[in-house]
């Protein structure tokens, strides 16, 4: 039996991840397995029921659990909290550094039948297959930050950026092991030319390139990452970056896909991984069944991928997806004319019906 922590958080959170749990359950329906599924608060929902974002008794049961689905979290309602008690920064950044998350993989797959869906030109796009292992709990998302009060009346503020060899290491290794299990080519993206950090970060994969022989190295400046990502996306394989950077750099790598609503993501490391949509909770539409779940119901399968290791399970998942989408059937960010405009539950209905029966 598989135990899996149920975090909606807020907006459209609540919608999709019913969707994720359709489909796995439809999983759990052909397959024989037992998943059995805890909900617990977490973001403005919980501080509205209980008044932390991030209520112990939500912790625990991630700590209990053999991997975590989270929906998004946030919204204008809970914008003006002090800031520790916003859903960001009093839930999630802590989420990610109590489960010890310091792998986030972002992996940018285009269905052939989203070309069109995206911004981008088709021939750019086409046989797009990137994967951003992203930094998590480390660099300015978690350095002391500090205000203080300057002589002309204004204020200062401060952020620090700091990474240890060890925190650097550990990620650039896995980013290794994962070009290994893909195309051998890893991108190491930092900006080595300005930051200490990011000359840190450069050593640190000069290092342990001579490790990976099998593996082509190669080193960018995030500028220059962030216009090759649209000029020429497919000269990436596996991107490791720095986690401010790497946040940026997968909003943009999205459109690669068509939407960001097709962008899952697995943080991981830590003894209990993360599976969640790589969007927010898009708070101007939430409510009116128009979110796209298939991020989050491919987050549902990197979950049997890599915390149960159920290849065959998550590639039932993503078989559904690309059937579901050939048969044109399309959410509201993904739509163009001439599609079935479906809503966020029957788009869920339709990938539990292929699951089922494929
Ligand atoms: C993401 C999000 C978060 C981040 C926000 C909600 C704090 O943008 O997961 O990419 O910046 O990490
Ligand atoms: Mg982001």
């Amino acid at each position: 039996m598989y135990k899996i922590a149920v975090l909606p958080g807020d907006g459209i959170g609540i919608e999709i991840v019913p969707e994720a749990i359709k489909a796995l359950q439809a999983i759990s329906e052909r397959f024989g397995h037992e998943f059995q599924f805890t909900e617990a608060l977490i973001g403005g929902a919980a501080y509205d029921a209980v008044g932390h974002p991030l209520p112990e008794s939500t912790l625990s049961t991630c700590r209990e659990s053999d991997a975590v689905l989270l929906g998004a979290i946030g919204g204008p309602k809970w914008e003006s909290l002090p800031v520790h008690l916003r859903p960001e920064v009093g839930a999630l950044l802590p989420l990610r550094k109590e489960l010890g998350l310091y792998a986030n993989l972002r992996p940018c797959m285009l269905f052939p039948s989203l070309i069109q869906a995206s911004t981008l030109k088709e021939e750019v796009i086409t046989g797009v297959d990137l994967m951003v292992i992203r930094e998590l709990t480390g660099g300015l998302y978690f350095g002391e930050k500090s205000r203080e009060a300057t002589a002309d009346g204004g204020q200062k503020a401060t952020d620090i950026l700091s990474y240890s060899t060890y925190e650097i290491e550990r990620i650039v290794r896995f980013a290794y092991e994962t070009a290994r299990k893909r195309r051998h080519k890893l991108c190491s993206v930092d900006k080595a030319n300005v930051i200490e950090t990011s000359r840190l970060w450069r050593e640190t994969v000069t290092e342990l390139a001579k490790e990976y022989p099998d593996v082509e190295t190669s080193y960018m400046y995030v500028d220059n990452c962030s216009m090759q990502l649209i000029r020429n996306p497919r000269q990436f394989d596996v991107i490791v970056t720095e986690n401010m950077f790497g946040d940026i750099l997968t909003d943009e790598a999205s459109m690669l896909t068509g939407s960001i609503g097709m962008l899952p993501s697995a943080s991981i490391g830590g003894q209990v991984g993360v599976y969640e949509p790589s969007h927010g909770s898009a708070p101007d539409i939430a409510g009116q069944s128009k979110a796209n779940p298939l991020a989050t119901i491919l987050s549902a399968a990197m979950m049997l991928r890599y915390a149960f290791s159920l290849e065959e399970e998550a590639r039932t998942i993503e078989l559904a997806v690309l059937k579901v989408l050939e048969e044109d059937y399309r959410t509201p960010d993904l739509m163009e004319t001439g599609k079935k405009l479906v809503n966020t539950v029957q788009m869920g209905d339709l990938i539990k019906e292929r699951i089922l029966n494929s």
